[in-house]
């Protein structure tokens, strides 16, 4: 079992990550959050076809009373009447300011749970227990809460931390082999960010053996968490070192919605984007050869991805509207080095466009 703490005020807390947890988690809970009784697992049906026996039987036996609350599957409801719709089962449930909300499910249940828990009563205990990868290393420590507008992604949301984060990679077992890997870019990113560590364990990764490995996905997992704690920790809302975890997100944002959400897997933007964000880091001298080189064979190691096929002034727009830009100056977030990343605000508009054409016959290529 490997525990790591995210050192954030008022009160820290703990991600525990073990293979098996899930059939645990009771136990641990009545550790953390005492004598209290009611939970309210917020998921989707997916998981609770997979896994919810496994889950509720734990609460159970642990002497909670533990009710099931669903949303419908996917993006797209990621949205504040979904928000809404939990908050009046919640209250026709009797939930009250004492009640737990456990979000069991990816990144899109974490975030909408977390919203709900920051909302209800205006603010209950969450608990989050994510089911993908990506949501693993990386959605469910940090206490980013959100939905999506018409307008824009996760335009609407709140900061709140979770009690606990209970990560059991056993239950990776049943996800698509596509989420699978698009969770493992996230996980790279770490890597390139500051564990090359990490990075060398997955350059040279089989997906195949990994998914049945379980002390190397706890490792894999655990390295992940630990860097975003350790930024979290250290930046909780984002004022300036937490950006270096935005590496590969500045394009891989802009490809995501130039595509409408509709071509790629958030991780498989990112992986595009870090690509890309790796070639303007060559193209403006920051990084040698040969550490982009590792850098862009490891992301497609981890493929395949789908192919771009977007115009690189569409992209460029998309660039300047993002709402992580600063009076209209892009941030890159770009890498020094294999560990080491720095964010730059001066990229020439034309390495951008070289990055991109370059990007284009990359993936016209492979
Ligand atoms: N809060 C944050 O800091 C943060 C960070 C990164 C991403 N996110 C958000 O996370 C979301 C993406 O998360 P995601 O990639 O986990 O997608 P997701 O939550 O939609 O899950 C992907 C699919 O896998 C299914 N699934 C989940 N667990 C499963 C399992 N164990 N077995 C089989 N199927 C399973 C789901 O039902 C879904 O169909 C985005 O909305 C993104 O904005 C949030
Ligand atoms: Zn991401």
């Amino acid at each position: 079992m490997i525990r790591v703490t995210i050192s954030v005020t008022p009160r820290p807390y703990q991600a525990i990550i073990e293979s098996g947890l899930l059939q645990r988690s009771g136990t641990h809970l009545r550790e953390i959050l005492g004598q209290r009784k009611q939970l309210f697992v917020v998921t989707v049906p997916p998981v609770r076809r997979k896994w919810g026996k496994m889950l509720m039987a734990s609460l159970t036996s642990a002497g909670f009373t533990a009710k099931l609350l669903e949303m419908k599957d996917g993006e797209p409801h990621k949205k504040l009447a979904t928000v809404e719709e939990l908050s009046e089962k919640l209250s026709r449930m009797g939930a009250d300011r004492e009640s737990v909300v456990i979000a069991f499910g990816g990144g899109v249940v974490g975030d909408v749970g977390g919203l709900l828990a920051s909302l209800y009563m205006r603010g209950v205990d969450l608990v989050q227990i994510p089911t993908t990868v990506l949501a693993q290393v990386d959605a469910s420590i940090g206490g980013k809460t959100g939905v999506n507008l018409r307008t824009g992604k996760n335009l609407l949301g709140t900061f709140h931390q979770p009690r606990v984060v209970l990560i059991d990679p056993a239950v990776l077992s049943t996800l698509p082999e596509r989420e699978f890997r698009a969770g493992l870019f996230e996980s790279l990113k770490c890597g390139v960010i500051g564990n090359p560590e990490l990075f060398r364990r997955l350059q040279n990764v089989q997906i195949k053996e990994l998914r049945e490995n379980a002390a190397a996905l706890e490792w894999m997992i655990a390295e992940s968490v630990k860097l975003k704690a350790d930024v979290v920790s250290s930046d909780e809302r984002e004022g300036g070192l937490r950006r270096v975890l935005n590496f590969g997100h500045t394009i891989g944002h802009a490809l995501e919605t130039e595509t409408r959400y509709r071509r790629f897997l958030h991780g498989e933007a990112v992986a595009w984007g870090m690509i890309a964000a790796t070639r303007i880091a060559t193209i403006v001298n920051r990084i040698d050869q040969a550490a982009a080189g590792q850098i862009i064979d490891a992301v497609m190691g981890l493929g395949p991805l789908p192919k771009v096929e977007v115009r690189s002034r569409n992209i460029l727009r998309r660039l300047q509207a993002d709402k992580k830009t600063r009076d209209g100056v892009v941030h890159f977030v770009l890498p020094d080095r294999i560990g080491k990343v720095e964010i730059v605000n001066n990229v020439p508009e034309n390495a951008v466009i070289q990055a991109l054409d370059e990007l284009r016959q990359l993936s016209r290529n492979s």
